[in-house]
């Protein structure tokens, strides 16, 4: 009893820390995997019957298609925002997403996809 006492007045008296910019960024980090698990489910529903399961451009409907749907698999980030305005309003065969899903989702898709090996399409392996 008299340690749990003990125990509550010493966290009550540690220092409350500042929350620094880099702590910000953490949070952040620890956000990303929920906006990546969005975008794979949003793909699965909306995009793989073109681009492939698993983003390598060979979904089942691809073949019936007037343009080759490119591999997205290992999209590098320096592209989202263009491919971003592609998604919101289409490409060639590919019909506009702009009502389905607003730029935030269509960029969860588009890191989803980054997380894939550009070459098989498979999940990066953690690079830490
Ligand atoms: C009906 C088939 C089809 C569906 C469904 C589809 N796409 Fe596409 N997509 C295409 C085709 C075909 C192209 C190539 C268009 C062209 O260049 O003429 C394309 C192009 C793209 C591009 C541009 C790639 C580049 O390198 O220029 C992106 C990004 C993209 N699609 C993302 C998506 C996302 C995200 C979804 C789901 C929300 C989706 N697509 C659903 C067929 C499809």
């Amino acid at each position: 009893m008299l340690l749990i006492i003990l125990s509550s007045l010493l966290w009550a008296n540690e220092p409350k820390k500042k929350t620094t910019r880099r702590d910000v960024y953490k949070n952040r980090d620890h956000m990303r995997p929920k906006a990546i698990k969005k975008g794979e489910m949003l793909y699965r529903d909306l995009c793989w019957q073109c681009h492939g399961k698993q983003g390598m451009g060979d979904g089942p409907l691809s073949k019936a298609l007037t343009s080759v749907p490119p591999p997205l698999a290992g999209m590098s980030s320096k592209k989202y925002s263009k491919m971003i305005s592609i998604v919101q309003v289409g490409k060639g065969p590919m019909p506009a997403y702009a009502e389905l899903i607003d730029k935030h989702d269509s960029k969860k898709i588009l890191q989803w996809l980054s997380t894939l090996d550009s070459t098989t399409g498979e999940p990066k392996k953690a690079s830490k």
